[in-house]
């Protein structure tokens, strides 16, 4: 068992914000060793290469497949005692196959809701139901669900983006509801929601023609700025949802 500093779980870390999780933390003298999943290791170069020259160690995890969720926690389980840290960041806007945000309700489609369901909303939600028991193993361990303003139900002024905004909105439902269970007993985890801002990545290329100047942040600052909210972090904190900058977002 390799127990020395804390373990982190960067599930999603492939690419965008999530390799970039997996990179800040390697760089760091406190943790020990970071568990970097993604669903197609073979594919993930970038990752392969953190993982050659830092303690990083790639896992494969679908989190749109339930039966790898729980090979990955029985793999980790067999390495780590505990988890101390959980960054739940996969996330699904649109894809080459032509799916992406809608913006009348006559582009609705079933299928991609259930999509981004399946990535947004139910997998992060089951990557804690099955690394539950690493999670409560640790003194004080902290779950992070990279969300998104536009899953805040009180602050939709704008509509649109119908199958982003509903999945994620469940996602903080899910964590809301995961805080308050697992807040209970003798090893509380804490949970809670992060809003990055807008992020050069894959996933937000399409539409950063109108973000405002300045607005659009690199994953290097991104997850600083998300690294510190997680890092001061209290129990009191736990089922709340925070921005990049530390203020809180109504549900
Ligand atoms: N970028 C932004 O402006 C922004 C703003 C608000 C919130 N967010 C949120 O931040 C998180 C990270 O987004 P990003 O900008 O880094 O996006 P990204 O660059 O498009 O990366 C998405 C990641 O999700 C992974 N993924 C997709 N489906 C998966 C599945 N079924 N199982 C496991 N992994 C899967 C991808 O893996 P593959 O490489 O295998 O496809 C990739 O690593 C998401 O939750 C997103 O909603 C982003």
């Amino acid at each position: 068992m390799e127990d020395s500093g804390l373990i982190a779980l960067v599930q999603g870390a492939s690419r965008g914000i999530g390799l970039e999780f997996a990179r800040q933390l390697a760089g760091r003298s406190d943790v020990g060793r970071i568990i970097a999943s993604c669903r197609d290791p073979s594919s993930a170069d970038m990752l392969r290469e953190l993982e050659a020259d830092a303690p990083v160690d790639v896992l494969a995890m679908d989190v749109e497949d339930e039966a790898s969720i729980v090979t990955a926690a029985r793999q980790t389980a067999a390495r780590f005692s505990r988890i101390d840290l959980l960054i739940n960041c996969a996330g699904l806007l649109h894809d080459s196959e032509g799916m992406g945000p809608e913006r009348r309700l006559d582009q609705l489609e079933p299928s991609n809701l259930h999509r981004s369901f399946a990535v947004n909303a139910i997998g992060p939600a089951l990557v804690v139901k099955h690394f539950r028991n690493l999670l409560q193993a640790s003194k004080r361990a902290v779950v992070a669900n990279i969300s998104a303003r536009v899953g805040s139900i009180a602050d939709n002024r704008l509509g649109g983006w119908y199958a982003y905004r509903a999945s994620k909105a469940a996602q903080n439902m899910l964590t809301r509801s995961m805080a308050i269970e697992l807040g209970r007993g003798a090893r509380p985890v804490t949970l809670i929601s992060l809003h990055p801002g807008t992020v050069d990545t894959d996933l937000s290329r399409p539409f950063q023609r109108n973000v405002p100047e300045g607005n659009l942040f690199s994953t290097e600052r991104a997850v600083g700025q998300l690294l510190s909210i997680i890092d001061g972090v209290t129990r009191e904190d736990s089922g709340r949802f925070f921005a990049w900058d530390g203020s809180e977002i109504p549900w």
